[in-house]
Order: structure tokens, then C-alpha cells, then sequence
């Protein structure tokens, strides 16, 4: 298992603070957000990750990171997205030279958790992992990725809808997802979404068709780092928590 960090983009939802780095740099409590993925995916065991950026500020990482060695990683690689919205999907497409067939757990740069992941890395076989999260606010939960349930089996998901007027459950799809080799084919068969981007929702629900994917959810605390409300949020948290 290979473990890919997406650190793209402009970060527009932060400016002004994204002017002067990546949004993936910026303080949570004592650390850069990017070292809160990382440490998830180290101690689930991945210490060969990838991280993947954009922008006018990707080279800062490697002033940040260097090789990685002290953050436990004992193979650091980085890459290049030409188009900083491309959207996730298109990130990982970069990836696949780097997983060369391996699975792979992807997360998103800006999401942060004190969840342990490591029994469904040690699990995962084929298909598709996504880990969920009960979101019980209406208006916060229409920013992500929302999960449909089937009315007669609860617990089977049906699709995974992206960023709904009208939420079908309280379970957010969270920016942490492990999948098989197949999921660069899948990517590639996606087309663009209204905004523009290839949509990871999309390449789920490819999965879900398939009946290739199962859901976990994410035990502890989990939120992305993306906006004021929930840059805040998570220092708060990380903060009481005493940092990583
Ligand atoms: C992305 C995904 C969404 C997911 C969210 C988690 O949203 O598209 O499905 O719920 O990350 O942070 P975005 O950050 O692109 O708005």
C-alpha cells in the first residue's frame, strides 16, 4: 500500500492567506496542515507517499518536508498539476506511475483526523474504501460529498452525491479513500462536472456500480481545513488536543 497526498490547488477559498503559500503550509496549531495526513498515513503503516501540487507556491513544500525523514516517511515523492483546478481526480491521475500498480490511500491535503485507519489498510484487498462521517448540520454538510443509502439495506450505498441542494443522509464522504489499480482507468473514463473538475464522487460512483465499494466510518474527529469556519475549527481542536 502506497499513500498519496493531494496539496493542490489555488486555495481561493483562503484568500488572503493563500497569497503568500500553499494553503497546505498554513498553521494548524503547532504544525503545517500537511503534517496531520501524513501522520495518518504513517501510523497506518504507508511511509511511501506521494504528495501532488500546484500553483505558484509548490516549491515551499520541499523547504517544509525536505525528504520526509522526520515525519517517519522513508520514501517522499513529489509531482506537478499543471492545471491548479483540475480537481482531485485529475491529481491522482499523476499518481500512477508512482503507485505502479500498488493500492493506494489518498487524502486530501487539507484534511485533518485523529482517526486510526490502519485495520482498513491492512484489509483492503480490491475495489474501493471510502470513509464517512455523520455530519448533523444541514448547511455544513452541503459542501461534500453525501452518501445515499438504500431504503430496504441501510447500511448499502446506493451513490454518493456531490455537494446536494438536498442531502439524502447525514453522512458526509470525507476526503480519505483507499482504492485498487483499477481506479486510473475509472478516472479516465470520468468527463468533467459543472464546475469544471473531474469529480472524485464520480470515480465512487463508478465504483459503486460495480459493487466495488465499501464504507467505513471514520471514528474521532474529522474536518477539512478548507475555509475560515473550518481552518478555525480545526485549530481549535488540534489545539486543545495539545498538537500532534
Ligand atoms: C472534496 C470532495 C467531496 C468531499 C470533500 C471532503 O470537496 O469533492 O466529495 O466531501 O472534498 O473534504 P472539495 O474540497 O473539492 O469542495
Amino acid at each position: 500500500m502506497k499513500g498519496i497526498i493531494l496539496a493542490g490547488g489555488l486555495g481561493t477559498r483562503l484568500y488572503p492567506l493563500t497569497h503568500a503559500t500553499n494553503k497546505h503550509l498554513l498553521p494548524v496549531y503547532n504544525s503545517p496542515m500537511i503534517f496531520y495526513p501524513i501522520r495518518t498515513l504513517v501510523s497506518a503503516g504507508i511511509d511511501e507517499i506521494l504528495i501532488v501540487t500546484s500553483g505558484p507556491h509548490a516549491g515551499h513544500f520541499i523547504r517544509v518536508l525536505k525528504n520526509g525523514k522526520e515525519l517517519g516517511v522513508r520514501h517522499l515523492e513529489y509531482a506537478y498539476q499543471e492545471k491548479p483546478n483540475g480537481g482531485i481526480a485529475d491529481a491522482l491521475l499523476i499518481g500512477e506511475d508512482f503507485a505502479d500498480n500498488d493500492s493506494l490511500t489518498v487524502i486530501l491535503g487539507d484534511n485533518t483526523t485523529d482517526a486510526d485507519i490502519s485495520s482498513q489498510v491492512a484489509a483492503f484487498r480490491e475495489g474501493a474504501t471510502v470513509f464517512l462521517k455523520k455530519i448533523n448540520n444541514k448547511e455544513q454538510i452541503r459542501r461534500f460529498g453525501v452518501a445515499v443509502f438504500d431504503k430496504e439495506h441501510p447500511d448499502k450505498i446506493n451513490a454518493i452525491e456531490e455537494k446536494p441542494k438536498i442531502p439524502k443522509s447525514e453522512f458526509a464522504a470525507t476526503g480519505l479513500y483507499i482504492y485498487d489499480k483499477k481506479v486510473f482507468d475509472h478516472i479516465r473514463s470520468c468527463r468533467p462536472s459543472a464546475r469544471g473538475e473531474i469529480e472524485i464522487t464520480d470515480v465512487n460512483n463508478i465504483y459503486i456500480r460495480k459493487k466495488m465499494l465499501q464504507w467505513v466510518e471514520l471514528k474521532g474527529f474529522w474536518s477539512d481545513a478548507g475555509t475560515f469556519e473550518t481552518l478555525y475549527r480545526a485549530n481549535v481542536y488540534w489545539a486543545n488536543k495539545g498538537g500532534i
